[in-house]
């Protein structure tokens, strides 16, 4: 895969304002935060004439997956250390993804925080403008309320025809499915199949004015982020002491 060594499977894409090279002969999937990489480096070791992208934001995750890719030798396998709708927004070829799997996206469960969520108009007109047209969305989450949510945004947007998900045998499940299953949650899936449709360019993302950069002004990450990076230190903390 372009972008990989036996050394390194970690895209190191250092000028974010330029598209991601790939091998466009080759059929390519990918996963959004795709965690330790449990599914999609055993996807890409059973299937090594496509492509595998994973998109992850947490630093030691990535480190992770790169390290199951290069002791399986999977060089059909990377992932990249990004924000997931502006990889789709900006850096991803058009209509040429053949699968985009979803598995367990933070649900940002209060009300107050629904606007942190994935899936939204913004992810869907980016999603469809990077699937191929018969490519598929494959997404699950243990949520009931955010599951809803998806699936009623998906059946108002004519570009896509909900269609069968795939199984779900113990062979796939990620690192959460397997938490969530044990601990007895119910599991949903659905998968939507990208349709032919009004292929506009994409409007160029915004951010609102109070979250603008400016001089002397650092903006605070939201307190439920701030809580889950002081909880991510402590536990790491906790281990370093543990060595
Ligand atoms: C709840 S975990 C699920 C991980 C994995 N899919 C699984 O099922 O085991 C959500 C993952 O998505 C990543 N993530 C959340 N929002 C993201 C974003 N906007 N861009 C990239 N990664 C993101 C998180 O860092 C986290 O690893």
């Amino acid at each position: 895969m372009v972008g990989v060594t036996p050394d390194s499977h970690v895209l190191h894409h250092k000028d974010i304002t330029r598209p991601i090279e790939f091998d466009l002969s080759r059929p390519l999937e990918v996963e959004v935060g795709c965690g330790k990489g449990r599914f999609l480096v055993a996807r890409a070791a059973a299937n090594p004439d496509c492509d595998f992208l994973g998109i992850e934001r947490m630093l030691e995750r990535v480190r992770l997956f790169d390290g199951k890719c290069r002791r399986g030798h999977v060089d059909n396998a990377a992932v990249l250390r990004l924000e997931a709708l502006y990889t789709f927004h900006y850096l991803l070829p058009a209509h040429h993804v053949r699968r985009v799997y979803v598995f367990f996206p933070d649900p940002w469960p209060k009300k107050k925080h629904h606007s942190h969520r994935l899936f939204g108009p913004l992810f869907r007109n980016a999603l469809w403008k990077r699937l191929e047209t018969g490519g598929k969305i494959e997404f699950a989450t243990d949520h009931g309320e955010y599951f809803g949510e998806v699936c009623d945004g998906f059946a108002a947007d004519a570009r896509f025809r909900r269609v069968e998900p795939m199984p779900r045998p113990k062979e796939v499940w990620t690192e959460f499915e397997e938490m969530f299953r044990e601990q007895g949650l119910p599991i949903h899936a659905a998968a939507w199949e990208a349709l032919a449709g009004d292929d506009a360019p994409l409007e160029p993302l915004t951010v609102p004015p109070e979250a603008e950069p400016r001089e002397g002004v650092a903006r605070r990450a939201p307190r439920a982020e701030r809580e889950r990076m002081a909880s991510n230190d402590n536990q790491r903390k906790q281990r370093k002491e543990q060595q």
